[in-house]
């Protein structure tokens, strides 16, 4: 038998402020049309005034823990995923933990950028099936609002806040990649291309500072690596593309969601898009994708996800697990 980390649980929180593409119009040289058709996103949620990165996650974590049945006492371990902490410290993870009133385990946070969720999950699998972990709540929750330079018209139209998490369990399965659970991951980066996306402050330079993009260059990146650590992940598994019931890609552009399926064989029947309503949600896309997903009864127990991220690093990586 072998110890695999299977999906109990989801929920996700979106700030209530909904912002479409028409609102950028007054403010910005931008269209409505060119947002859509660059990028597949039509409105984005933004965090309220004192809204926090974990305010987000606690709410969705609560969604999740009530989804599986479950109570904080019953978790061992929060870890989430974020780029947008509230504090430089404590991590965002403990405040969930304080939040939830849950007083025991341990809580840590994760930073891949947009790869955040799926490192992540990677962590929290390898916990599990470690035995140090029984039940993990991960979280993938971000503020990018607080880091938009509101007058550069190629990256604030294009991110969103919110917040989703997954609850893992620990559970006994044949040891056959027709299990439940977390299969197989691939993770990856590279810092040479550490300048394509970054945030220009920081705590040991002294600000905050905005994110920078240079957006083309990053697309040029996503899809072949994108597919090609999906196919990575597939193949530890045993597994390829034809197994796939739904990729549920990181949410940054609906041409690199469309071009990474194509790259492996799959139709877009086979992918679960947020992408219109959320924007680009960083380490958030996905687990809040897997929830809505769920939620619209594309997702059903026994199906096969690939989840696959990239983002500032470049970092990148993939996750499949049977729901
Ligand atoms: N409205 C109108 N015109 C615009 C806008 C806008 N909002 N933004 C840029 N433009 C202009 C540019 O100035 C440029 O004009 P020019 O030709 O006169 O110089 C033109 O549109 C084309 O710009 P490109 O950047 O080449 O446009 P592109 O088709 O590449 O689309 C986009 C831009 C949407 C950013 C795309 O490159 C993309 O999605 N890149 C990947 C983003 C991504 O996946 N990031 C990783 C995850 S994020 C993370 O890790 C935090």
């Amino acid at each position: 038998m072998t110890r695999r980390a299977v999906v109990v649980g989801t929920g996700h929180y979106l700030p209530e402020r909904v912002v479409e593409n028409a609102e950028f119009e007054a403010t910005l040289d931008t269209t409505d049309e060119w947002i859509r058709s660059r990028s597949g996103i039509e409105r984005r949620h933004f965090a309220a005034e004192g809204e926090t990165t974990s305010d987000m996650a606690a709410k969705a974590a609560e969604r999740a823990l009530a989804d599986a049945g479950l109570t904080a006492d019953d978790l061992d371990a929060i870890v989430v995923a974020t780029s947008t902490p509230d504090l430089t410290f404590p991590s965002a993870a403990t405040m969930v933990q304080s939040k939830l009133g849950m007083t025991k385990g341990f809580a840590f946070d994760v930073q891949a950028v947009c790869a955040g969720f799926v490192y992540a999950l990677s962590n929290a699998s390898a916990l599990i099936a470690s035995g140090q972990a029984s039940r993990v709540m991960v979280i993938g929750a971000e503020t990018f609002s607080r880091i938009m330079d509101w007058t550069d018209r190629s990256t604030c139209v294009l991110f969103g806040d919110g917040a989703g998490a997954l609850l893992l369990e620990a559970q006994e399965q044949p040891g056959t990649n027709t299990d439940r659970g977390i299969l197989s991951t691939d993770l990856n980066s590279d810092g040479r291309y550490k300048d394509l996306l970054y945030v220009d402050g920081g705590v040991s330079t002294q600000s905050t500072g905005h994110l920078r993009m240079q957006g083309n260059q990053v697309f040029r990146h996503a899809v072949e690596k994108l597919a090609s650590t999906a196919n990575t992940a597939l193949d530890r598994a045993g597994l390829s593309a034809a197994d796939v019931d739904w990729i549920v890609p990181h949410q940054a552009n609906i041409r690199i969601i469309q071009g990474t399926a194509k790259k492996m064989g799959l139709s877009m029947d086979n992918v679960v898009v947020t992408v219109q309503d959320h924007g680009n949600t960083s380490a958030a896309s996905i687990p809040l994708a897997l929830s809505v997903g769920k939620e619209r009864g594309q997702i059903k127990e026994g199906d096969l996800i690939v989840t696959e991220a990239i983002g500032g690093g470049l970092a990148w990586g993939a996750v499949v697990l049977r729901w």
